[in-house]
């Protein structure tokens, strides 16, 4: 559906669960587990939220947590919502550990895409990151979905000043024999993430360049929204930015993302949206269910305010593991 702005919003972000086998630095607190509770949708929540979504022409959904792979059921979530009339594309974004396990019961057909995060490929600097996670593990992950055929492969790497940005070119090398996309992320100054410095994209353009070459831009739509690719000399794969922060990018974003708590939050930044978990539990009807999508859609703030000490809207408190990164 358009917007009041003018925008087309066409994809959704759903954040199937909060709970996640990592703790990095800047999404959760290191004792997660005694603060918060657990928490998920259902299996039909996801389905009928999904199906309104696509009566509004939002046809694009990208699977996401936490660590959506913790859930038991994640392979039928993915399946279930492919499977809904309208909805052209399912992606998932993780940490990469467990897709082995999962990728055996899910094709390239019905998962369109994975994003995996990589912040690091140095053991101890990824174990600084994410608190008690194996690069390895995260790496043969990566393997285990390039050897099975899965196509629209990306790295993300959240760029945090001090502790991984010695290894961009490293990462970036990431790119050269294999044909996947790895994207470079302005930290965004949400929770946890206010204590990390960010590196601002046109550092990073200048390394890599110094390193391997001019960034050639690419023409053509690769993903679902606001990345910007690149390619280097002599490489198989692309180089992406998503930087939010020194490349506003929200006049044209498209997206709204549904939290682990089901909340439609229509704007990272703020708290607006409505509360769509309350409102199926209390039996809705599905036409009801579309007209409060559509309405707090419309609501949609033209922005973030990152950059800025006010905003006419009230803003987000809750770290990225619930909103879903
Ligand atoms: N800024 C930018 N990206 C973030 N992510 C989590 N928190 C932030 C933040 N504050 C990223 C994760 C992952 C994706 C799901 O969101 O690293 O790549
Ligand atoms: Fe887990 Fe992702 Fe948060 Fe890291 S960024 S703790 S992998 S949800």
């Amino acid at each position: 559906m358009i917007d009041q702005f003018g925008r087309l919003i066409d994809y959704a972000r759903i954040s199937v669960t909060n709970s996640c086998n990592l703790r990095c630095v800047y999404c959760m607190a290191e004792k997660n587990e005694l603060t918060s509770e657990k928490l998920h949708l259902s299996v039909e929540h996801i389905i009928q939220i999904c199906t309104a979504f696509a009566s509004l022409d939002i046809r694009k959904i990208k699977i996401t947590g936490g660590e959506p792979l913790m859930r038991k059921d994640i392979a039928d979530i993915v399946r279930s919502v492919k499977n809904i009339d309208g909805i052209k594309k399912v992606t998932l974004t993780t940490n990469g550990i467990l897709l082995p396990q999962v990728l055996e019961d899910l094709s390239s057909r019905e998962l369109d895409g994975i994003n995996i995060s990589l912040d690091s490929l140095d053991a101890n600097s990824y174990k600084a990151i994410t608190r008690r996670g194996s690069v390895n593990d995260s790496l043969s992950g990566l393997n285990f979905a390039l050897n099975r055929g899965f196509s629209n492969i990306k790295i993300n790497c959240v760029v945090i000043e001090g502790l991984n940005d010695q290894e961009i070119e490293n990462i970036a090398a990431l790119a050269f024999d294999k044909n996947i996309a790895v994207r470079f992320i302005e930290i965004m100054p949400m929770g946890f993430a206010k204590q990390h410095k960010l590196v601002p994209q046109d550092q990073i353009v200048m390394r890599l360049e110094k390193h391997f070459g001019q960034l050639v831009p690419c023409s053509g739509n690769f993903g679902n929204g606001p990345a910007v690719y690149y390619k280097l000399p002599d490489f198989c794969g692309k180089i992406g930015f998503i930087s939010a922060v020194s490349h506003k990018f929200c006049t044209s974003c498209n997206r709204v993302r549904l939290t682990a708590a089901g909340h439609l939050k229509t704007c990272l930044h703020f708290r607006n949206g409505v509360d769509l978990r309350t409102l199926l539990e209390n039996k809705v009807s599905q036409a009801e269910l579309i007209c409060h999508i559509e309405n707090a859609i419309l609501q949609k703030p033209v922005g973030h305010a990152f950059c800025s000490s006010f905003s006419e809207y009230e803003e987000e408190f809750a770290d990225m593991s619930h909103i879903g990164g």
